[in-house]
């Protein structure tokens, strides 16, 4: 258990991810607010979790909802303002609840001061703040946007006739890191928050910051996988290296980078504590399981495997068992809810499989991430009409096939399960009419099943429900330090039905069994030494074991302390 020796908030602590747009809309507009949030927190700190992780709440545009920033120091007026941040972050203190902000700072804006200038003149101060390429060169080297809607992530600019970088949206212009006094920028940013209290960062694609400025043709390895490419820019560790010594280290804050792209062969190059980088990343595999090969966005055809999902988990854990530290998630703001993606949102199954991924994420080894409504078993909502989106993501792509004369119909098949929007849905708090959310229709459609127990009101009533169920698997985490810190081990690794695994901590032993099968079945655990087998938990009635043959039904979730 080699992690205990160092032990941290942060990997103790139950992270919790708001979506401001959609938490909790106080003022009457349909868009979820920081007052919100504020009115929110006592239901929050009753979870049990410790550390609220805040979608970006700065000024913006909202070409990408907030991820294009225009003023990193000040708040966005449609979720209120400072005195409403600081309210909110006292009111975070006083309850023992911590807070991480989101950082996006691999672009701003277009709408930001900064690119304002930036575009003005050739010779403007800010000039170097982006990436330019002279248009009397000729036309840049391709490089691949993800929300334009012809993939060219070079935009043509007429005042100064030249392209600028976006490998977001064209209102999504890349930073250049490599001008120092854009580090200086984020530097003070970042002191900025933490002077105010701010806990730490989760850092949006922190790992495409750093760009070969030559802007070389891309190589041949890199062909068809951008991303790869996007994470192997020349001094991103340098960088990364370079935020610790200047801002993080001076602090006692967390950070979380989004890694895209980045593989466990890299992996401790960020986390390893020798290296002074960052505390944890997010890893995109899981991510990819259930989608086409460098196809983020595209659901694949066969359907994934469990040997798969544990192969997965069971290769990222062993990387951080003696160095670094893991995050865990099953769903965010850019993918489907949980529930319906890792399992299954029918009526039969949706409160089994809900509470089952719940045990898994709070019985592995890193530290957990739940995002709004997880909590609850929010569902995708599986739009039928294109009109029905609101995100950039699928409405560009839409008007790309579309452009090329593709098929617009498979692709909004595609969206019932693949869209961002499936995850940003407004937060369902009671059954009255929008959920409880708002007053009125809100900016994004709200899930119907809000009506049928899918709300928070219903749930709080109800002692076995989804809500109810995560509020005691959290005790039970913090009741067991070996959760947290213990080794992983992963059991009969090619069983398709459950996946069993236990941890380990000094004498105390856990043993974890997670159905991930719509029929009943058991697990024979003959392999595995011990006298008794005391249940602490499960989502379902517990059948008798019989010698080492444990019975299961359909999702259901067992954890076992072992003797
Ligand atoms: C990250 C964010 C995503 C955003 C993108 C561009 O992937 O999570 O929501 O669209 O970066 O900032």
């Amino acid at each position: 258990m080699a992690s205990e020796l160092q032990r941290k908030w942060w990997k103790e602590g139950i992270v919790y991810q708001i979506y401001p747009r959609s938490f909790q809309d106080t003022t009457g507009n349909g868009i979820g607010d920081l007052r919100g949030i504020i009115q929110r927190l006592d239901y929050i700190k009753d979870l049990g979790v410790d550390i609220i992780w805040l979608n970006p709440v700065y000024v913006s545009p909202n070409d990408d909802n907030g991820y294009d920033i225009a003023d990193y120091r000040n708040i966005m007026p449609e979720f209120g303002t400072m005195q409403d941040f600081d309210e909110l972050l006292s009111g975070m203190k006083e309850r023992g609840l911590k807070l991480i902000m989101d950082l996006v700072v691999n672009h701003s804006s277009d709408e930001h001061p900064w690119f304002i200038e930036s575009r003005k003149s050739r010779d403007n101060p800010y000039r170097d703040y982006y990436h330019w390429w002279p248009a009397e060169d000729g036309v840049p080297p391709k490089r691949w946007s993800y929300f334009d809607v012809d993939g060219d992530a070079w935009n043509y600019d007429k005042t100064t006739n030249a392209y600028y970088l976006h490998i977001f949206s064209e209102k999504q212009p890349d930073l250049k890191w490599e001008n120092p006094k854009v580090r200086k920028e984020v530097h003070d940013i970042m002191k900025f928050w933490f002077d105010k209290g701010v806990d730490g960062f989760r850092m949006d694609v922190i790992s495409f910051i750093s760009k070969d400025t030559e802007f070389p043709e891309l190589p041949e390895k890199y062909q068809g996988d951008f991303v790869s490419f996007y994470t192997d820019g020349p001094k991103l560790h340098e960088y990364l290296h370079e935020l610790h010594t200047e801002v993080l280290s001076k602090y006692d804050v967390m950070t979380v980078g989004e890694a895209p792209g980045i593989g466990l062969d890299k992996a401790l190059d960020f986390v390893d504590e020798s290296r002074g980088e960052m505390n944890m990343f997010f890893h995109f595999d899981l991510m990819a399981l259930d989608r086409e090969e460098n196809e983020v966005f595209l659901m694949r055809k066969d359907p994934w495997k469990l040997t798969e999902f544990k192969k997965i988990h069971s290769e990222w854990d062993a990387v951080f068992a003696e160095k670094g530290w893991g995050s865990m998630f099953l769903n965010n703001h850019d993918f489907p809810r949980s529930v319906s993606r890792w399992g299954h949102d029918s009526r039969t199954h949706w409160f089994k499989s809900a509470t089952m991924l719940q045990t898994f994420l709070l019985t592995m080894r890193g530290t957990p991430y739940f995002y709004y409504g997880e909590e609850i078993g929010m569902t995708n909502i599986k739009f039928e009409n294109f009109s029905d989106y609101k995100d950039i993501n699928t409405i560009n792509r839409y008007h790309t096939i579309e452009m090329q004369g593709g098929d617009t119909k498979a692709f909004l098949e595609n969206e019932k399960d693949a869209s961002r929007d499936n995850a940003r849905t407004p937060m369902q708090w009671d059954s009255s009419e929008h959920a409880g959310f708002s007053t009125i229709r809100p900016w994004l459609q709200v899930n119907e099943n809000y009506k049928e127990g899918v709300n928070v009101s219903d749930q709080s009533e109800d002692a076995y429900s989804v809500l109810n169920y995560f509020r005691r698997m959290i005790q039970i985490r913090k009741d067991n330090l070996g959760l947290v810190y213990g080794d992983y081990q992963l059991l009969q690794q090619d069983n398709e039905e459950i996946y069993a695994y236990t941890r380990t901590a000094g004498a105390s032993r856990f043993l974890v069994l997670l159905s991930f099968t719509t029929q009943r079945t058991s697990i024979n655990l003959s392999e595995l030494a011990f006298n008794k087998a005391k249940l602490l938990i499960s989502n379902d009635d517990v059948q008798a074991v019989e010698g080492k043959t444990f019975p299961m039904y359909a999702y259901q979730a067992c954890v076992y302390q072992l003797d």
